[in-house]
């Protein structure tokens, strides 16, 4: 089969990885940066022109899109889609895991454990101490919708803090969510990587000291761990409810249970290959020599 990674950096870790998972299985791999894709739009027959040239014997994409350029990447995805080539991520579960509000409303309305979290527009101050005091006081998390790595994540340790951010954020036009804060995980989180709705591998995030946020990219460490029963449904569960076949799963341990804050639809490998000596990319590839021997197609009806 000829395999596609949709990757903007070929020297990346996780590009690299699947690179060597699909040569070994007998596969030719190519690595495309999305972001120099032009999409051609014509009558029946829509195709896509890569290095002056059209995209022609493709049976299956591994789209690894940053989230600086989800719009474009969504729209390469759409294109692959129309052209019915397998892909590992279909574009709307790639834009609806990408905003933070959205999957935390999929994910609440299918009775997943989650933060207790708020959005609101432009609140006033007596709004504002309301929203507070309904995510259980301060201290309070406040996220930018889209935001990643930890980057846009801030805790505000008093209701004065809390307010200021929060005036701050919407003078500046910044959509945040307001959640409660989990105390309880003491600044680690459980990362789960999901492939073919199977839960693969499993490590655990801690961050520095002084360090709310267990992102790897802030610094954090990570060890390998066994996940509960119920753990491991939930994870299965939240993957499933943003209809992810590959997904990285984010997990705080708390007082009530495992509560899902993000579930990744473009997880890094690195970390969790590292920590647990699993071959994750091996995994994916035969993932995907399962899905296009069965010919599950994406379906292009929800376009
Ligand atoms: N509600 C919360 N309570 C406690 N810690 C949190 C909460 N939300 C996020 N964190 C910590 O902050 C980190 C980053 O938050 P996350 O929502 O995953 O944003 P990002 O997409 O930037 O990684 C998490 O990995 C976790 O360690
Ligand atoms: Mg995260």
């Amino acid at each position: 089969m000829n395999i596609a990674i949709l990757s903007a950096n070929p020297k990346l870790y996780s590009t690299q990885r699947l690179v060597e998972a699909i040569e070994n299985n007998g596969h030719t791999a190519i690595v495309i940066n999305h972001t120099k894709c032009s999409l051609i739009m014509q009558k029946g027959k829509p195709s896509i022109e890569y290095n002056g040239q059209i995209l022609s014997d493709i049976d299956a994409v591994i789209p690894r899109i940053g989230a600086s350029v989800t719009f474009f990447g969504a729209a390469v995805i759409r294109q692959f889609e129309t052209m019915k080539i397998f892909t590992t991520l279909s574009s709307i579960s790639l834009v609806r895991s990408r905003d933070k509000l959205r999957s935390l409303q999929v994910l609440s309305k299918v009775g997943l454990g989650i933060p207790k979290s708020v959005f609101a527009k432009d609140p006033d101050d007596d709004e504002i101490k309301h929203l507070i005091s309904s995510v259980g006081g301060a201290p309070i998390v406040l996220k930018r919708l889209e935001g990643t790595q930890g980057v846009g994540v801030v805790l505000a340790e008093t209701i004065k803090a809390a307010k200021s951010m929060i005036q701050t954020f919407s003078g500046m036009k910044e959509n945040i969510i307001i959640q409660e804060f989990i105390e309880e995980a003491d600044g680690a989180d459980i990362r789960v990587l999901i492939v073919d709705g199977k839960i693969i591998g499993s490590m655990e995030r801690k961050g520095d000291e002084d360090e709310f946020r267990s992102n790897l990219h802030r610094g954090g460490t990570a060890r390998k761990i066994e996940l509960t029963e119920k753990e491991k449904r939930v994870a299965i569960e939240a993957a499933k409810s943003l209809n992810l076949k590959i997904a990285g799963v984010d997990l705080l341990r708390s007082k009530r249970g495992a509560l899902i804050i993000e579930v990744n639809s473009s997880p890094g490998i690195e970390g969790i290959e590292k920590t647990t000596g699993l071959d994750i990319a091996n995994n994916i590839v035969e993932y995907i020599e399962h899905g296009v021997k069965n010919k599950k197609r994406t379906k292009n009806k929800d376009l």
